[in-house]
């Protein structure tokens, strides 16, 4: 047996630090479930066929009901849209799409009613290049001030026509772009880690650095109670963009991992001046009342290297995606949530855990194809489809043992639905990765469909009118919150039911869990998780047979169905099941 003491800070300086700068506040992101609000698909307000902040607003009584603690917006500011909003024009302002300024002071307003915490989305490797900043950049010319807030290079060869480095871009193709001086002849190139829409800033520069701490504050000034902070490990680029010319993978389940002998990070990713960054953030953070966060999307490994972004003085979470992108396999999650606990236990922080977001296709889809997990690129019409069944069942499993994880958990829109992946028709795809790779990448359209309200009404109740900026399927409408919402066993209803008991329970506070074994289990192929966290017993069974639940415990949730065997009570394959009773707790 183990005990993995997931949610504690070690009785170190660390700890003691913690303490400290939380100075008695709640620090209600230790244990919170945060739900994922991607505006441009969760409620259409106008008819656009376009979510916006109006439309949300008016949902929110939906997480409300749901139990979570917390919603992450994904960006709403102001942006021309080529990276669905992660490419950002104006960072104070609303894009008109999403509505105005005031719209978003009122939906932080209604959440705050609530019981809602809000955190919303900061951007700061890259702007948009209708950005004034960048704009003025191109104006201005080789060797300007404005030239500097960026990565503007000369090009190699005799004309500069070859780009400075080999860098590629997350999104395919080369990770730089050549420009047109304002004499109109062919000048330097810029570098963008993503879309040439998005172009990176230079973090050497104390300007760059300003303005973001400026934008915080606007934001805090404005009420929030967190940021989600994009790229967190792609801020800083190694000291005179050392030449590279591997593969720049980000979001595609390869971690941004040490390399060679040296075990260094490639020169674009995890590079140590990114800590100075955030301990600078988290002053400004600890300047406010309340309680607000920070939360790194960093994909980097191992997990030693994530804990490095919350480290006392710097962020308060990141985002587990070595979890998300594990198969669903008793060993290899048994071995995630014991690494992750453990790195993050040495820090102080407390472990996340996720499943799926606006990057990855969804849980339940993944699951439903013959991988079975990891990180597959989208889905087209010709590829092998999932099974929705299986999908669903195993799904539904992995939810819940999830959600009994000490520490704190992402829930992605529709998820508390079970909504698969959307197939998208390959004309209506928006994701650049589909044009910049030539086609050859599907992209994350898939999981980014917008959500079903009414299975009865057009566009699924998305918004007013039929119209919908990606196309729904037809089963969405089987899925839509009204066609679950008090319907015992749908999965609607298990996920509420699972955030009620969290709560009750304290499960996402618990100190730890002690893995247990159950008679027999053990033996099971393919594996069963037991655990005993918060006197409540969790077994998901992930193996091929039935495992005997223990006499005398109360079943208080279950993924699926039980079985029986005389009195006993059988938990079959691809279920998990949280109990409590004597049996539980002895
Ligand atoms: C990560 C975001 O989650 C993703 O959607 C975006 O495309 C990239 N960062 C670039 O901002």
């Amino acid at each position: 047996m183990t005990t993995t003491d997931a949610a504690r800070a070690p009785e170190t300086d660390a700890d003691q630090q913690v303490s400290t700068t939380a100075g008695g506040r709640g620090e209600w992101w230790r244990s919170a479930v945060i739900y994922q609000v991607y505006p441009r698909s969760f409620a259409d307000g106008d008819g656009d066929g376009m979510g916006d902040l109006p439309g949300i607003t008016a949902r929110l009584p939906h997480l409300a009901e749901l139990g979570v603690d917390a919603l992450w917006l994904s960006p709403f500011y102001t942006s021309p849209q080529l990276d669905a909003g992660y490419d950002v024009a104006d960072y104070r302002d609303v894009d008109p799409r999403f509505g105005v300024l005031a719209d978003a002071d009122a939906l932080i307003a209604r959440a705050h009613e609530l019981g809602l915490r809000v955190v919303v989305d900061l951007v700061p490797n890259h702007t948009s290049w209708e950005h004034a900043w960048f704009r003025a950049a191109l104006a201005a010319g080789p060797g300007s001030p404005e030239r500097a807030r960026y990565l503007f290079r000369d090009g190699r060869g005799e004309h500069g026509e070859l780009p400075p480095t080999s860098w590629r871009s997350v999104f395919g193709g080369p990770a730089w772009t050549r420009t047109t001086e304002p004499d109109g002849t062919p000048g330097q190139w810029y570098l963008h880690l993503f879309d040439s829409s998005q172009p990176d800033l230079d973090w050497s520069n104390p300007e760059v650095v300003r303005e973001f701490q400026d934008v915080l504050r606007f934001w805090l000034d404005r009420g929030v109670d967190g940021f989600r902070v994009d790229v967190a490990h792609g801020l800083v680029k190694a000291d005179g963009l050392p030449e590279w010319d591997a593969e720049t993978e980000m979001i595609t389940g390869t971690l941004a991992g040490q390399h060679g002998e040296s075990r260094t990070p490639p020169p674009m990713w995890d590079q140590e001046g990114v800590h100075e960054v955030y301990r600078a953030w988290r002053a400004v953070l600890d300047e406010y009342e309340g309680d607000r966060m920070l939360v790194a999307e960093a994909w980097v490994d191992p997990v030693e290297r994530l804990a490095r972004y919350v480290r006392p003085d710097e962020m308060h979470q990141a985002f587990n995606f070595g979890y998300l992108v594990s198969p669903l396999d008793a060993a290899a999650l048994k071995a995630q949530v014991e690494e992750t606990s453990r790195a993050m236990a040495a820090v102080g922080a407390p472990p996340t855990w996720v499943l799926s977001n606006h990057d990855v296709v969804r849980h339940t889809t993944r699951f439903g194809l013959s991988t079975a997990g990891g990180n597959p690129d989208g889905l087209a019409a010709g590829d092998d489809q999932p099974d929705p069944a299986v999908g669903l069942q195993r799904a539904r499993a992995a939810t819940l043992l999830m959600l009994a994880l000490p520490g704190s958990a992402y829930v992605y829109q529709g998820e508390e639905l079970g909504l698969p992946d959307g197939v998208v028709p390959d004309d209506a795809r928006q994701d650049p990765t589909w044009e910049r790779t030539g086609h050859e990448v599907n992209g994350r359209d898939g999981c980014r469909v917008p959500v079903p309200w009414e299975g009865d009404a057009p566009s699924f109740g998305f918004g007013p009118t039929a119209a919908s900026w990606l196309p729904q399927p037809a089963v969405y409408g089987e899925l839509a919150l009204d066609r679950q919402r008090d319907v015992p066993g749908s999965t609607y209803e298990m996920y509420r039911a699972a955030l009620r008991l969290r709560r009750e329970l304290a499960l996402g506070s618990s100190p730890g869990l002690d893995w247990t074994d159950l008679d027999g289990a053990a033996e099971v192929e393919g594996g069963v998780l037991a655990f005993r966290s918060s006197g409540a017993l969790v077994v998901a069974n992930l193996g091929g047979e039935p495992v005997r639940l223990p006499d005398g415990a109360e079943v208080l949730l279950v993924s699926g169905e039980l079985g029986h065997d005389g009195e006993a009570r059988l938990l079959p394959p691809t279920t998990t099941a949280w109990l409590r009773g004597p049996a539980a707790t002895a």
